[in-house]
């Protein structure tokens, strides 16, 4: 297929600037303040789920959004046992995907609250999350292919994008005609049940898909059947590694793993670049969506001569971040996902703090599980070892002659998701974007919020296994690979 497709627009999505639209969410939204939710597996026969439990809010520790059932063994195998590819042509399957995306626009006020109350994300997040959703959906819809369907695929997502990831994994697996076997972060159970009941709703029948809330051992169940043709998962490298093995051990071979995994990103300065956009570019790239987003800016390169000014411009634009609840439409930054997010967070910045290399701190709000923005210096990419998945900043800066220094530094993580460049130097564009190995390269602009059919987004080394979501070559791996010819 065509990247530029006339047939289908991505969505509008909603100005947070125009008072009459922020109006317009303040009353879509209200019934939903206070509203509980119980998300339950939903099965193509009868459920057993195991005993529900309280889902928090990251933002506040007194409010609940509601209950989740885990499924139990015997859901597991209800599924498996009841799972049967969608019997739809590709028209067919294309209309039902474009209705659930027009049911999700329509439903934008629960969608917001449950984002706020359960992911706990800003609403600008929301915002931003909704329309990729409904991209996802009309894009894969549109192409959805003639190939027969691999079988019956599973898909697990994480809690950081619990609308559009989640939407996305699925319909791609389901434009292609697979049975979807859906396994949602367990931090986000109520989001993936109110989308899935969308999605039965608009016209996918239950034996095509079907929810299995619970944690990685659901996960794990759902990736070591034989019965399961392929599996989609988008999480940490880490969780991608064991699904691999477990695949490798159970699944027929050459079963396809499509993993979207984590990444170290940087960006890098130089003298050239304009201060007043590079500063924005990365106040956005590091803290929007508390900086849980596997797009987000981690490491910074600034180019020594102007690190002295540009830190203080950078620090300045810190401060003017407004750190508070997710349903307050004028809030930047929300929580972290939960306790134990926000302890390994604040273990790295209480090291650093210890070190001596705090540049800069913002405060948190009293309750929840926050951490504030936050600025710590480092001599290379290196020394995080790891990925830091929240609105933490580091810093470093590089002299005239280091470039190729600073290149092999991000080259030498073995992640390779996304990469920013600021610079007028039309050379060192060419020069550092053929070096530098990553998924998605920026220039002069931020690093996160790859929009789908123009910017397919997905990563290289540690950070996936590719072909990248919301492109022309993702729906392909959802399909049977034509037989081998045979010798002769
Ligand atoms: P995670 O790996 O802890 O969990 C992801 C999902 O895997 C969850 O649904 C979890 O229940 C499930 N899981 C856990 N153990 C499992 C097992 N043994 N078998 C099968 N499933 C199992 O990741 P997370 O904390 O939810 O998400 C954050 C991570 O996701 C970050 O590393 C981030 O960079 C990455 N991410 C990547 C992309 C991308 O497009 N590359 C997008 C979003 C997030
Ligand atoms: N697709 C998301 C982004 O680009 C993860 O930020």
């Amino acid at each position: 297929p065509e990247l530029f497709q006339p047939e289908r627009i991505n969505s509008k999505g909603f100005d947070l600037k125009h008072q009459p639209t922020l109006d317009k969410i303040e009353v879509a939204r209200a019934p939903f303040a206070t509203h509980q939710w119980a998300a339950v597996p939903l099965l193509a026969g009868k459920a057993k789920p195991n005993k529900a439990q309280p889902v928090t809010n990251p933002a506040d520790p007194s409010d609940s959004p509601g209950t989740v059932a885990a499924a139990s063994a015997a859901d597991i195998e209800t599924a498996l046992a009841n799972a049967k590819p969608w019997d739809a042509t590709p028209a067919q399957r294309k209309e039902v995907l474009n209705r659930v995306a027009d049911l999700y626009e329509e439903n934008f006020g629960e969608l917001f609250a449950i984002l706020a109350r359960e992911a706990g994300k800003s609403q600008m997040d929301a915002v931003a999350e909704l329309r990729e959703a409904v991209d996802f959906l009309r894009y894969y819809g549109v192409n959805a292919p003639e190939a027969p369907a691999v079988g019956v695929f599973t898909c697990i997502s994480p809690w950081n994008f619990p609308l559009a990831i989640f939407s996305g994994q699925i319909a791609a697996a389901l434009a292609a005609g697979n049975a979807v076997l859906s396994k949602p972060a367990e931090q986000t159970p109520i989001m993936a049940h109110f989308a899935i009941s969308l999605m039965h709703e608009a016209g996918v029948p239950k034996s095509a898909l079907q929810l299995l809330p619970g944690g990685g051992d659901v996960g794990a169940a759902l990736t070591s059947d034989a019965r399961v043709g392929g599996v989609a998962f988008t999480g940490s490298t880490a969780t991608a590694m064991k699904i691999k093995a477990t695949m490798a051990e159970n699944l027929a071979p050459g079963a396809p793993l499509i993993a979207e995994t984590g990444g170290m990103n940087a960006m890098i300065v130089d003298s050239t670049a304009l201060p007043e956009q590079a500063v924005q570019a990365i106040v956005e790239s590091a803290f929007q969506s508390a900086g849980q987003r596997c797009s987000a800016l981690r490491c910074l390169y600034v180019q020594e001569d102007i690190a002295e000014d540009f830190i203080k411009m950078l620090k300045g634009a810190m401060d003017a971040l407004v750190i508070g609840l997710p349903w307050d439409l004028s809030t930047d930054c929300g929580p972290v996902i939960d306790e134990t997010a926000r302890k390994g967070i604040a273990d790295h910045i209480q090291t650093a703090r210890a070190e001596g290399r705090l540049m800069h701190e913002l405060k948190t709000p009293n309750s929840g599980t926050y951490i504030a923005p936050t600025l710590i210096r480092v001599d290379s990419i290196a020394d995080m070892k790891r990925e830091i998945f929240g609105p933490v900043l580091h810093l470093t800066t590089f002299g005239a002659t280091e470039l190729d220094k600073v290149i092999d530094a991000i080259n030498a993580t073995g992640y390779g998701l996304t990469f920013g460049l600021m610079t007028r130097i039309d050379d060192r564009v060419q020069y550092v974007t053929e070096r530098v190995q990553a998924g998605n390269l920026y220039v002069n602009r931020n690093q996160i919020g790859a929009i789908v059919g123009s910017q397919p987004f997905g990563g290289e080394g540690l950070s996936g296994t590719g072909p990248k979501a919301g492109g022309p070559n993702y729906l392909p791996r959802f399909t049977a690979r034509p037989a081998p010819k045979a010798d002769g």
